[in-house]
């Protein structure tokens, strides 16, 4: 194995393109364990990277993919031994270290987390860094004391990867869950994850002077930031919750302080790259087993590294609907 195949990202005068390309294997970086990738998955990250945003990669040539999971080859770590099943989501991966879209990586071993053993390779990338964001915002609303019984949980950005996902886990939870989307198409598929309504996005972008709009959620799962997140804080019942984790709406949120200040309302960020191991431990094995939704596998669809640039496009284009998981190596 002196040779492995990756997807690399060339800068040439200021313009991105992808290509796949053989390696030697002493490109890769230092790191104390030595991953053989089965499987990453497509996350909007990655069509930020691949497009040469300087905030997410500073130097090109690169090869993204902020996750991937496979087997350890070789560690210098006696946490991981050699055949171990891991996953490694976040932290530097697939920014500026060489990431998951390669047969090989190699990473600190404060990365790596042994796979739960309820949980295939090809289930934590069905996952991947979008599913466990879902994880993290539904165990955001729970800690809140959001339940069932509360009302209805509004998600945003409803196909794409985050949504998705968070939907499939409210529903088996036994939440109702109002789906916020731009996509008139994806009915039969909201419908069939979970969703028990279908908002338009427009509907959802509120521009008019009121601080306060009728109340109709418990909570909320927002993706998109922008004005979408400002309609959201604004009609939440009295003590409602709004996790936050994304900015495809935009990254400013034209809000007041009467939700907070008016009905209690909390705001909650949601990072997923520099969260702890042992709390991160913890949403994976909710995923693995009481908060895996049935619907899981049909909201994949699995690629292979070759085409890999087509599902990035369609990313940028804001077509994604569920999740793009990538086999790398069996
Ligand atoms: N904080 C973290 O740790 C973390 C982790 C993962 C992801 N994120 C962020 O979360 C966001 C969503 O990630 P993802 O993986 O779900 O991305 P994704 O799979 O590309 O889905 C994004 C979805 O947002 C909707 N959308 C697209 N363009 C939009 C626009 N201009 N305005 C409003 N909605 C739009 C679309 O859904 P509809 O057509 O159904 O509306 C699209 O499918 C991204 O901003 C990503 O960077 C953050």
């Amino acid at each position: 194995m002196n040779r492995f195949k990756s997807l690399q990202v060339i800068e040439q005068e200021g313009r991105y393109s992808m290509a796949i390309v053989e390696r030697p294997m002493d490109e890769l970086p230092a790191g104390e364990v030595l991953i053989r990738v089965h499987y990453s998955s497509v996350n909007y990250k990655d069509a930020l990277s691949a497009t040469g945003n300087k905030g997410v990669t500073r130097r090109y040539p690169h090869t993204p993919g902020v996750d991937a999971a496979g087997v350890v080859v070789e560690s210098a770590v006696g946490d991981f031994q050699a055949g171990d099943e891991v996953l490694v989501t976040g932290f530097d991966l697939g920014m500026n270290t060489s990431g998951g879209f390669s047969e090989y990586i190699r990473v600190p071993a404060a990365w790596v987390l042994l796979l739960p053993p309820e949980l295939s390779m090809k289930d934590s990338m069905s996952y991947g860094t979008a599913g466990f964001t879902a994880g993290l915002s539904v165990a955001a609303l729970l800690k809140s004391g959001i339940i069932p019984a509360s009302g209805s949980v509004a998600v945003s950005g409803a196909t794409g990867g985050v949504g998705s996902i968070a939907i499939a886990i409210l529903k088996r939870l036994g939440f109702s869950v109002a789906a916020i989307s731009s996509k008139t198409d994806a009915q039969a598929f909201l419908s069939r994850i979970g969703a028990d309504e279908i908002i338009s996005r427009t509907e959802m972008e509120d521009s008019s002077s009121k601080f306060l709009l009728k109340p109709r959620f418990a909570a909320a799962i927002d993706t998109v930031g922008g004005r979408v997140l400002a309609t959201l804080l604004k009609s939440l019942h009295y003590g409602g919750v709004v996790t936050a984790c994304g900015m495809v709406n935009g990254p400013e949120v034209p809000t007041s302080v009467f939700p907070f200040i008016l009905k209690g309302v909390q705001l909650i960020g949601v990072d997923s790259v520099e969260m702890p191991l042992q709390p991160r431990n913890s949403i994976w094995k909710h995923l693995a087993t009481d908060w895996k939704p049935e619907t899981l596998q049909e909201q994949v669809k699995e690629i292979t590294l070759e085409q890999v640039p087509e599902a990035i496009q369609t990313i940028l284009d804001g077509g994604m609907q569920g999740r793009v998981l990538v086999r790398i190596s069996n």
